[in-house]
């Protein structure tokens, strides 16, 4: 079982290496990165990749570690216990009806190994990671209602994400293997924006690259555009047929791209750039 990348997904040397070394250590392998830069789609492109299913778990604020597991609902066992027909009567008789099964159930009990991701855990509240630890490592857990023990018969394949929002717990970071996506450089850049648009002109993609990585480098900046906006925004440049000539701008003056709310999401940035356009004009 290896990972090469994939025909819609461009994969560094450094994160096949990560995806494979995590894979041969069986451990959860723990992606880090800016938003947009890849991370969701990485546990896609890799499940597909090596034929497995893919069971995702998409955290909130509000989810605990225990609905991955199992919830017990006690409320429609009541409802049937009160509905007095033959069929609720015989169903409230086994506890295993109400169980609902969570998705490392699902993982732990598929027939066939099957890759899990956990997406943007940093969301959860700080004790998530801590009272998952156990489940991930042993690959085991207790149903206490019905006195079963869950083990897993295949191991999952864990993909974890975080966007950095809170600190994750040692004794959990212990068990990860860690890869952090660096911003994609140029060339980087170029295959991917290739993998997406295959026929669109060098000389726009190059206008294009110039002008977003300009944005990016603007200090002081709220929120950089990542590589989901900088797709967006040549999807929006090809749609609106936008000339090159709108994006270059000559000698080294700077103008304020066309279409930049894909590219920048608060006024408090895109004020910071017409201040800047601003006074790049009066310096000329
Ligand atoms: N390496 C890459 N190869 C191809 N497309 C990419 C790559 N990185 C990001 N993208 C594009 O950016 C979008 C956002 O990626 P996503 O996985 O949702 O980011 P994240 O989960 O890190 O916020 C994807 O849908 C894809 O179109
Ligand atoms: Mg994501």
């Amino acid at each position: 079982m290896k990972f090469q990348g994939s025909q819609n997904y461009v994969a560094t040397p450094d994160l096949m290496l990560a995806v494979n070394a995590a894979i041969t250590l069986q451990r959860p392998l723990l992606i880090k990165g800016e938003p947009g830069t890849g991370k969701t789609m990485l546990a896609e492109e890799v499940a597909q990749a090596l034929n497995m299913p893919l069971l995702q778990w998409h955290i909130k604020s509000t989810t605990k570690a225990q609905q991955g597991l199992y919830e017990y609902d006690a409320v429609s066992r009541l409802r049937d216990s009160q509905l007095g027909d033959a069929d609720s009567a015989t169903r409230v008789q086994d506890i295993r009806n109400y169980i609902v099964q969570g998705v490392l159930w699902r993982a732990f009990t598929a027939d066939q190994p099957v890759a899990l991701l956990i997406d943007e855990i940093d969301k959860a509240d700080i004790e998530f990671p801590n009272d998952l630890l156990r489940e991930l490592d042993r690959m085991e857990f207790y149903c206490y209602e019905t006195r079963e023990l869950i083990r897993a018969k295949h191991r999952p394949l864990v993909f974890i994400t975080s966007n950095n929002e809170k600190e994750l717990p040692d004794a959990f970071l212990r068990r990860c293997f860690f890869h952090f996506i660096k911003f994609p450089d140029a060339d980087t850049m170029r295959q991917i924006i290739g993998v997406h648009f295959p026929t669109l002109k060098g000389e726009l993609i190059s206008a294009a690259m110039k002008t977003f990585y300009d944005v990016r480098g603007l200090p002081g900046l709220k929120k950089k555009p990542s590589t989901s906006e900088l797709l967006d925004w040549l999807k929006l440049l090809v749609a609106e047929d936008i000339p090159v000539e709108a994006l270059q701008s000559g000698d080294d003056k700077i103008a304020i791209p066309p279409l930049v709310g894909a590219l920048l999401k608060n006024e408090q940035d895109v004020s910071l750039f017409e201040k800047l356009v601003f006074m790049n004009q009066r310096n000329r």
